[in-house]
């Protein structure tokens, strides 16, 4: 099936970028966006087939596939310091692992199959343990063919707890994802698209919060709320407005920074990212704020709405937001000694690339789309699961780094390094106002991004587009430290 063959239920309210968006319930009442969390310490997650009611009531329930038998999977909770320990049980017809995306843990525990671990079979478990080190708002989702099983439904959010949080009125979780439905209801099952491997990924034509697709999420005039977003969609990226909020910033990809207001009042989640925002709402009984979604140009659309109930304010005077603590844990790169590596991206439709290196030979691009699925490369190697063995570079232990990311696409990519995280320091060439540190950050279309780390985590680590059809397409590639 190809992208334009599939359309959008009919009976949504379809919106001008192409997101149906169903006038449904109010959300806060239903149990997915004010789902409780569960302890990570100490509990089996199953990933399995199960049936969920992503379109809501009217709709006939979707298959998918699932932690838990929700989607997301249950929000897993734990303190800071405290040990992660979950044994992933697989309940599904082929491999899976779960991989903890940005936690920085122990190379063999991150999930990767046939570099950390042996995938897991069909009926068998694995257990992850490991400490959480770093306080911040994570995720998790399996890495065995990720484009085809997180697009299914697998994925959920980690939250692990700052021992003293900002003191905020309701901690809301987010878990942004985008699915393609067709018009039957169902996930469409066009994995492999062509299309989608060689342009902008797997674009859905269904956004969801926390597994439904939103209308209102009620507050209460006065109150401040600490949003946590996770961008879990397999290739839509969201910058969202606020209207009237001016949105507070104290974390990127978990991380704290400095409090900052989003600039120009927009918050940028690029697949993969996290954000976690201070939110003041309006001191006014009824008032309304709409959320609304312009990453691509044009197609503006409004995701939500906070809307606050008629309850006399909580507060009317709004207090300065409290900064989370920086995170000594963090290893400052040393900017005198670092070494650069450039990493070249190259491939999809309008690029210059015309071959790339697939498993040790070169091979013109339209042979790698046409009988190896492949569009992308990273210096000029399309990587495959069979060659991901081979380091594109090995790094020294406690050694600094920068990562020079040039991209020579028409596309944005959003690249994660697995075990670290990375001070950004320029985007085009242009400084990035507090040099957050991240574990995704976005190279824009013919654009650069600049990143900084020390290399503090031994083992293999993946580096890879979180567009997750770049990623199978050949955008990966695995960083060894050590
Ligand atoms: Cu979120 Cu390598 O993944
Ligand atoms: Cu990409």
């Amino acid at each position: 099936m190809s992208v334009r063959e599939i359309t959008r239920p009919t009976r949504r309210q379809v919106l001008a970028g192409g997101v149906a968006l169903a006038g449904g319930a109010a959300l806060g009442g239903l149990p997915g966006i004010a789902r409780a969390a569960v302890s990570g310490n100490g509990r089996t997650v199953e990933a399995g087939a199960a049936r969920v009611g992503l379109l809501g009531a009217n709709w006939p329930e979707t298959d998918v596939w699932a932690f838990d038998g929700r989607v997301p999977g249950h929000v897993l909770r734990v303190r800071r310091g405290e040990e992660v320990d979950v044994t992933l049980s697989n309940a599904l017809a082929e491999d899976t692992t779960i991989h903890w995306h940005g936690l920085r843990l122990p190379n063999a525990m991150d999930g990767v199959p046939h570099v950390t671990q042996a995938p897991v079979a069909p009926g068998e478990t694995f257990r992850y343990r490991f400490a959480a080190q770093d306080a911040g708002t994570f995720w998790y989702h399996p890495h065995s063919r990720s484009y085809e099983q997180v697009a299914r439904g697998l994925f959920g959010a980690l939250v692990v707890e700052e021992e003293t949080p900002p003191a905020v009125d309701r901690d809301l979780l987010w878990v942004l994802a985008d699915f393609r439905m067709t018009r039957e209801g169902a996930i469409a099952e066009d994995f492999e698209n062509r299309h989608d491997l060689t342009h902008a990924g797997r674009l859905g034509n269904t956004v969801t919060i926390n597994g439904q697709v939103p209308d209102r999420v009620p507050v209460r005039a006065g109150e401040r709320v600490r949003l946590r977003l996770v961008n879990a969609a397999v290739a839509r990226g969201f910058t969202l407005g606020f209207g009237s909020l001016a949105p507070a910033v104290i974390a990127l990809d978990g991380q704290p920074v400095p409090v900052h207001a989003a600039p120009d009042g927009r918050v940028v989640l690029t697949p993969g990212q996290r954000a976690d925002l201070i939110l003041d709402i309006p001191a006014e009984p009824g008032s309304v704020v709409e959320v609304v979604d312009g990453h691509y140009r044009g197609q503006d659309y409004r995701l939500v709405s906070l809307a606050a109930g008629p309850d006399a304010p909580l507060r009317t005077h709004v207090a300065d937001v409290p900064a989370l603590a920086p995170n000594p844990l963090l290893a400052e790169p040393d900017f005198e000694r670092a070494e650069t590596y450039v990493l070249e991206m190259g491939g999809g439709m309008m690029s210059g690339m015309s071959s790339a290196i697939v498993d040790g030979q070169d091979m013109g691009l339209r042979e790698m789309v046409m009988r190896h699925g492949l569009a992308w490369a990273i210096n000029g190697i399309a990587m495959t699961h069979d060659y991901l063995a081979q380091p594109l570079m090995t790094l020294g232990l406690g050694r600094s780094y920068v990562l020079d990311f040039r991209n020579d696409t028409a596309f944005e990519h959003p690249m994660h390094l697995h075990g670290h995280h990375v001070r950004v320091l320029r985007v085009n060439g242009e400084k990035v106002p507090h040099a957050p540190w991240r574990d995704t950050v976005n190279v824009p279309p013919r654009g650069r991004a600049e990143v900084a780390f020390v290399a503090d985590n031994p083992g293999d680590w993946m580096l890879h587009c979180h567009v997750l059809a770049h990623q199978h397409g050949g955008m990966m590639g695995l960083v060894r430290v050590g």
